[in-house]
């Protein structure tokens, strides 16, 4: 894996989950696709990467996302970042759904760990998982594939997607807002709210803004260039910025949180 020098990545996390994780496993794994071709089958050739994305090492990793190394180790490794225990983390997500949504979108869907659990909490919803790394897509496609499950797998910019407005009854982002600038967290609720119908919900999973404050620490080790930014802020305010009324936020364990909020009828 291609990293930044000497970074905290190198000198302290790298090292932990190298420990951790099955590296013959996952090499196996990653010579067995053929990123070259997959990810040109999923990119959208139009597609311009905004600078904030493709200038930063996210987790000290050189080119952050965009690479076949980053989508390959992101699932052993998230494994061991949501403690206590990763599903216990997304199934959050699943918990607060109300109704019965029938068109989902999650922005930010990455290899599709939550994407895919909502599929399966929804079977008869159409559902969408939608990023800017052509390889974590891939990564998220063939997960589907194992589990026979059908999800449409689209690149592109959650801040600014093609689909018309009002087409969805559920947004979720989960893990995206720490790994943006506050402007584009706030214009990917802005978007959210208006790919909403009226009544329609949406969800996002990210971590704890106010225990975050409180631990730079841990932010340094694991080199997230926004993330001192994020914790600043408050998704509270956003979603209400955005539009969302009934706006909510609880903890999930110690490390996330959860906030909700429902594209009003009456705000129309
Ligand atoms: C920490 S990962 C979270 C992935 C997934 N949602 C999860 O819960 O594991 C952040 C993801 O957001 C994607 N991303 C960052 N900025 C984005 C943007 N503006 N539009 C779409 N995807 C974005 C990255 O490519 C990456 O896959």
């Amino acid at each position: 894996m291609a990293t930044g020098q000497d970074t905290l990545w190198e000198k302290f996390i790298q090292p932990l989950f190298g420990f951790l994780i099955d590296r013959e496993a996952l090499k196996e794994l990653s010579d067995s696709i053929d990123w070259e071709t997959e990810s040109d089958r999923l990119k959208n050739p139009d597609l311009i990467y905004p600078e904030y994305y493709k200038s930063q090492n996210f987790h000290g990793i050189k080119g952050g996302y965009l690479n076949s190394s980053a989508a390959v180790t992101y699932d052993p490794i998230t494994k061991h970042a949501l403690p206590p225990n990763e599903n216990w983390n997304r199934e959050a997500v699943i918990k607060a759904v109300t109704g019965n949504p029938l068109k989902i979108i999650d922005l930010g869907c990455g290899t599709g760990s939550t994407t895919i659990m909502l599929k399966q909490a929804f079977p008869n919803a159409e559902v969408v998982g939608l990023d800017l790394s052509p390889q974590m897509l891939v990564m998220a496609e063939y997960k589907t594939q194992l589990e026979r499950l059908n999800v449409q797998w689209l690149h592109g910019l959650a801040e600014a997607t093609s689909f018309d407005d009002s087409e969805f009854d559920l947004v979720t982002a989960s893990l995206l807002f720490h790994e943006t600038p506050t402007a584009i967290s706030q214009a990917v609720l802005k978007e959210g709210f208006r790919l909403l119908k009226p009544g329609g919900q949406v969800i996002i999973l990210d971590g704890h803004q106010k225990t975050l404050r409180n631990t730079t620490w841990l932010t340094d080790i694991f080199e997230e260039p926004y993330i001192e930014e994020y914790a600043k802020g408050s998704v509270d305010a956003w979603l209400g910025k955005a539009g969302f009324t009934q706006v909510l936020t609880e903890d999930v364990w110690w490390t996330n949180q959860l906030s909700t909020g429902v594209k009003s009828i009456s705000n129309l």
